[in-house]
């Protein structure tokens, strides 16, 4: 069984798909890993580490060869992969709605592509959830880069020259990504105020020491939401929504906004008018900005000023911590692959379950049935 490790292409991608730490795990179920040289030297793991874990170090040609298992971070372009085994299994975010075209290419090629963020959120999947690991990371960055942006203090300072003022932090979108911010806006010393859709999260909201804003009139989302996703919501909802946002969002310094619909463009949440009335220097983070954005007027991987206020539009935001980043997707790459061990065989077998969630190609086709609608 050998595992071929891709050093990744797309812009802006630092991460890596395997780390030194689980080069070792797969050695233990028997598998041989090959890495593409320099493959992690992005998130400062360099290739002597990962022959120091028992890896062996290889040009693309030659780790695609013979090799059963692909992992990636980001779907590579399918003109990359020559050479490769029919049925070969390649295991990725493949962003499968975002780049459509390359599954086709994918099941062309005969490879068996499984969509890393396809795991279903049931409980024995959530060691490994790529969407669940990167977004925490990604939500605490976003308040760090909202802190790099703004020309003044989070925490309140009683000093001998006056006070400064606890900056006000508004994290719309709870999910993962948003009780992340929260809980490092308020380690950071801001006041805090969130919001969302879905009813269940303005416990977690009071637990983190936040304040919950929340449309009363109109109804949102009962609990959790269909597997804690959100859905679109009415145009009754919307404008109730856009009412209270605009009531608030003048008060604020800081906005992280992180609010994603599954397989849609992200709900627009901030209007360029909404922006006019937040004072000079505010920032408004878009976590949302490559998914079609939460903020009117950002910008992917731009930061874009409007009426005195920072639009910040990041691309990847996981990678610009890749190190860890890299360290959590490759557990979850290898909490999946090692759960689905048969000794016997020498690899994985997935179950029905998760295997017909996470599989979009085999056989040649695309099977997924998100994808053929
Ligand atoms: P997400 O990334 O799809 O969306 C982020 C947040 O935006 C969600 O909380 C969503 O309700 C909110 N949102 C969507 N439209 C909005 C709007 N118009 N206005 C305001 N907010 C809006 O969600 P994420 O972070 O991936 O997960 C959401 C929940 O799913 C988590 O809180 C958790 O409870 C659950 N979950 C369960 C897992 C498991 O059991 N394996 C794994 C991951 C998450």
């Amino acid at each position: 069984m050998k595992i071929a490790v891709l050093k990744e292409a797309a812009v802006a991608e630092r991460r890596v798909a395997v780390t030194p730490e689980t080069v070792k795990k797969f050695m233990n179920v028997q598998a041989s890993v090959a890495v593409e040289t320099g493959a992690g030297l992005a998130a400062s793991y360099t290739d002597e580490a990962y022959r120091a874990a028992g890896a062996t170090i290889a040009s693309r040609a030659e780790v695609l060869a013979d090799a059963d298992i692909i992992l990636a971070v980001q779907g590579p372009d399918p003109d990359s992969l020559a050479g490769l085994k029919p049925g070969a299994w390649l295991v990725a975010g493949l962003n499968p709605f975002g780049e459509r075209a390359r599954i086709d290419r994918y099941a062309a090629l005969g490879l068996e592509a499984l969509a890393m963020e396809f795991m279903p959120r049931i409980t024995r999947a959530q060691s490994m959830d790529i969407l669940s690991s990167q977004s925490n990371l990604a939500g605490y960055k976003a308040v760090l880069d909202a802190a790099a942006e703004y020309d003044r203090a989070f925490p309140m300072m009683m000093t001998a020259a006056g006070t400064v003022s606890a900056a006000k932090v508004f994290v719309m979108g709870v999910g993962v990504a948003g009780l992340q911010a929260i809980a490092t806006a308020r380690r950071l010393g801001a006041q805090v105020s969130a919001t969302d859709v879905r009813s269940a999260t303005k416990e977690q909201i009071l637990s983190l020491g936040a304040k919950p804003i929340f449309v009363e009139n109109v109804a949102g989302i009962e609990g959790e939401g269909s597997g804690g996703y959100a859905t679109e919501m009415s145009d009754a909802y919307k404008a109730a929504q856009a009412e209270l946002v605009s009531a608030h969002i003048a008060k604020q310094d800081i906005v992280i906004t992180t609010a994603l619909i599954p397989g849609r463009a992200a709900p627009r949440l901030i209007s360029d008018a909404q922006i006019a009335t937040m004072r000079g220097g505010s920032v408004i983070v878009d976590l949302a900005v490559e998914q079609g954005g939460n903020v009117e007027g950002s910008l992917p991987g731009e930061i874009v000023e409007r009426h005195g206020v920072k639009i910040v539009g990041h691309r990847n935001v996981p990678s610009r911590l890749a190190a860890d980043a890299s360290a959590l997707f490759a557990r979850n790459l290898f909490n999946f692959l090692s759960a689905f061990w048969d000794k016997e065989a020498g690899r994985p077998v997935l179950d029905e379950e998760i295997g017909n969630a996470v599989r979009v190609t085999q056989g040649g086709k695309v099977v997924h049935e998100r994808l053929l609608q």
